[in-house]
């Protein structure tokens, strides 16, 4: 399929379903020793064997430095881990609910940060290792409905470009990997029809295609991200009439 992987070793966070699934899944294939994490046991079990399945909620900063310890114990040293734990729940402009709102961020932004202080010690001791997460073309800009979940995938994206530099200089790359729509439990709720829509499978090989060429933004599908990144650029008051046009008043 694709030449050697340059990684023996990885862990990836939300691996039980959807875009974490495939690409432990993926990993394995391609000979990679993978550790595998979520909260739910059964589906890390069903990841088959060849994974090693570590129950986690990356909520749990503690646990987090545990199943890195883990991991590290039973495979060896981690050369790369997909932190992509991640939840979503649409908002009313209305409704706004801040226990929502903070068990969004807890899971989506603490989540990696908590899993990020667990590794990143330990790669830049060694000077080498991948870290990536993933946030979203959510991220780019504050859309319709996306309130909550927004903010947590500007905020990685964020995080990210404030760890480069100085993690590059240790010898740890970083990566941000901003999916489009991808057909998985997570975006199952949403009850519009998802431009550009994309199949786990798809999404999985593109980020690793992209952790495999060390690129530190892997954003698809790549039609989708130039119109975002379009609409993002445009004037506020067009942007908002835009967004009113094709997005609120499109249903
Ligand atoms: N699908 C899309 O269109 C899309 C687009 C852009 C970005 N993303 C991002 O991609 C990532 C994967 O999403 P997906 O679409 O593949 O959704 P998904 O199938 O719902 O996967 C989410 C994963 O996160 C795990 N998870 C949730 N809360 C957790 C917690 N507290 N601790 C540990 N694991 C937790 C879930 O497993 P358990 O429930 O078993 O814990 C599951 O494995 C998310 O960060 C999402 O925001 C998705």
């Amino acid at each position: 399929m694709r030449k050697p992987l340059p990684w023996k070793t990885a862990w990836v966070t939300g691996a039980s379903t959807g875009i974490g699934r495939e690409i432990v899944l993926q990993l394995k294939a391609a000979g990679v020793r993978v550790a595998a994490s979520a909260r739910s046991p059964e589906k890390l079990a069903a990841l088959g064997p060849g994974v090693l399945a570590i129950p986690l909620d990356v909520t749990d900063a503690k646990a987090c430095h545990f199943a890195a310890e883990q991991v590290e114990a039973e495979l060896g040293p981690i050369d790369l881990v997909v932190f992509g734990a991640g939840t979503y729940a649409p908002v009313a402009a209305d409704n706004i609910d801040p226990d929502l709102f903070a068990h969004t961020m807890n899971t989506n932004y603490m989540g990696v940060v908590n899993c990020l202080a667990a590794v990143a010690p330990r790669m830049t001791a060694r000077g080498s290792g991948h870290i990536s997460w993933i946030a979203s073309v959510a991220g780019f800009m504050g859309l319709p409905k996306a309130a909550a979940y927004g903010p947590t995938k500007a905020a990685l994206i964020n995080l990210a470009e404030c760890l480069e530099p100085e993690m590059k200089l240790k010898g740890v790359l970083i990566s941000v990997i901003n999916p489009g729509f991808v057909a998985t439990p997570l975006t199952a709720q949403n009850d519009f029809e998802m431009p550009f829509l994309m199949q786990p499978e798809e999404a999985g090989r593109r980020t690793i295609e992209g952790l495999a060429a060390g690129r530190f933004e892997i954003a698809y599908p790549r039609r989708f991200v130039a119109i975002l990144r379009t609409l993002r650029a445009l004037p506020y008051p067009l942007f908002f009439r835009l967004i009113t046009r094709f997005v609120l008043k499109a249903k």
